[in-house]
């Protein structure tokens, strides 16, 4: 064996010593939490929330804490610190933000499986000290699930050794992902799975992003008997439509709002020019973020953009999509665009990348006639985010539907459409944007309805008379 790798493995041995001595150390100290039960009107209901994840852009877990704030729950917010929170998380008297020190980077030298158990141990000993000695018990400890590792252990130990109860919030499946990622067979695949099922079943409460993953959460692997209750994601308050009662304000005051926005934020001198065919209508505008990551597959889109451009010239609307987002295989798509432009299959199709602030992004989504989402879901049961953003903005949209749980979101012909292939959604972009600048119209009209309605159902809603109930903040 190489001498590195006896020196790697002799140090995280020495690593899983000193580990177990400091968790140990910690635990001898623990307080119980020995407060008001939940509901009791004297003395508030604490709570920490915690996710092993940048807390900017943990939007789920930022509504959480925001909600058990509202009800006068007194909030420990825990991850790390990369972007800024939520404004009215910094704001609200009644969270404290804990961060979490970054973890370890792996150096492009060490092979994965050699460093993610120094992570995982690096991380036990940040939890543990921070769950187990720097913070008071509290009554309930709320995890965001994935990642699982280590959270979901270190969580359900503090939990019984503090007399806390933990609610699991199921996102996903962190053995899934890294399935993707690493592939089926990798070892630590079998492992985080086992892991995530063991643990798992340690709430006193679950809550889940859809239906479909709370009933696949009933069976076996995962075989959860607590109470569970499935949560939807719904879109933050900076996406809203362009006018709320769109059939009672006058036009020329939303084509006046939508001029500015689209002033605002279109890319280049190119597409500012098409400003004009935007607000008449004759040139229809498609939004799309992606994450250019191998499970969104952006040909799907390329493709089928040029088999809309391919159409008789007469009967094309042109169309301008703008495509926010970063990530790996970015470059690798602009080239292809920039490939299949020059070679004139791309004709009254204008592609063009942004990278916006939140609140352009959001706007721009107010000013779109169609959202595109190529999110492929890893464990078939979770659901795109950004599609509740698009339908809080009031924008219909297409999406791919290949999986279980892509019907408790987008509602086939009531709010929008779903493809599996590229040429289902050059039908879909032909029939509603297309057609010699007319699409059809009518059922835009009526999907854009659908996406108001579902879209003005906000979190708190969803949240307050469910969640808050059970946690005993809301009577
Ligand atoms: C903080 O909690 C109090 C009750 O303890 C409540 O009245 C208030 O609205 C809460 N504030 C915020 C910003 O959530």
């Amino acid at each position: 064996m190489d001498t590195m790798l006896m020196y790697f493995l002799f140090f995280c041995a020495l690593g899983v010593i000193a580990l177990a001595g400091a968790v140990a150390f910690f635990i001898l100290g623990l307080t119980k939490y020995n407060g008001p039960p939940a509901g009791s009107s004297d003395g508030s209901v604490s709570v920490h929330v915690l996710v092993l994840g940048d807390i900017g852009r943990s939007p789920r877990m930022t509504y959480h804490a925001l909600s058990i704030a509202k009800h006068g729950g007194t909030v420990k917010l825990i991850g790390y610190l990369e972007t800024s929170p939520h404004p009215d998380v910094a704001n609200s008297p009644n969270i404290t933000i804990t961060p979490l020190p970054a973890p370890p980077h792996r150096p492009a030298s060490i092979p994965f499986i050699l460093f993610a158990p120094w992570k995982v141990l690096y991380q036990v000993y940040h939890l543990t000290h921070l769950l187990a000695h720097t913070l008071p018990p509290a009554q309930w400890i709320l995890i965001q699930n994935p990642p699982s590792i280590p959270t979901l252990a270190v969580a359900s130990l503090i939990c019984r050794l503090r007399n806390s109860k933990l609610i699991i919030d199921w996102h996903n499946y962190g053995w899934t992902i890294l399935a993707g990622t690493r592939g089926a067979n990798h070892p630590l695949v079998a492992l985080a799975k086992r892991f995530e099922c063991h643990f798992g079943r340690l709430g006193s409460l679950h809550l889940t992003v859809t239906h479909a993953m709370a009933r696949q959460l009933r069976s076996p692997p995962y075989s959860i008997t607590q109470p569970m209750m499935a949560v939807h994601d719904r879109p933050a308050t900076i996406f809203q439509p362009l006018t709320l009662a769109p059939s009672s304000s006058p036009p020329s005051t939303r084509t006046r709002r939508k001029k500015e926005i689209l002033q605002r934020v279109l890319p280049t001198q190119a597409e500012q020019a098409l400003i004009p065919h935007l607000l008449d209508g004759t040139t229809r505008l498609i939004v799309s973020s992606t994450s250019w990551t191998p499970d969104e597959d952006f040909s799907l889109l390329l493709d089928a953009l040029t088999l809309y451009a391919a159409q008789p010239q007469q009967t094309v609307t042109p169309l301008l999509a703008i495509i926010t987002g970063q990530g790996p295989q970015k470059a690798h798509y602009l080239e292809q665009i920039a490939a299949l432009t020059a070679a004139g299959l791309l004709p009254n199709v204008r592609i063009a990348t942004a990278f916006l602030p939140f609140a352009d992004y959001a706007a721009l989504l107010a000013c779109a006639d169609l959202g595109v989402c190529l999110h492929k879901s890893s464990s078939g049961v979770d659901l795109p985010m950004k599609v509740v953003d698009m339908f809080g903005a009031g924008l219909p949209v297409a999406a791919y539907a290949g999986y279980e749980s892509f019907g408790e979101l987008v509602k086939e012909g009531e709010n929008g459409r779903g493809f599996e292939k590229a040429g289902e959604l050059a039908g879909i972009l032909g029939r509603l944007l297309g057609g010699g600048g007319g699409g059809d119209r009518a059922e835009l009209e009526r999907l854009r309805r659908g996406a108001l309605k579902e879209g003005s159902r906000r979190w708190d809603e969803e949240w307050d008379s469910r969640v808050g109930r059970v946690m005993g903040l809301v009577s």
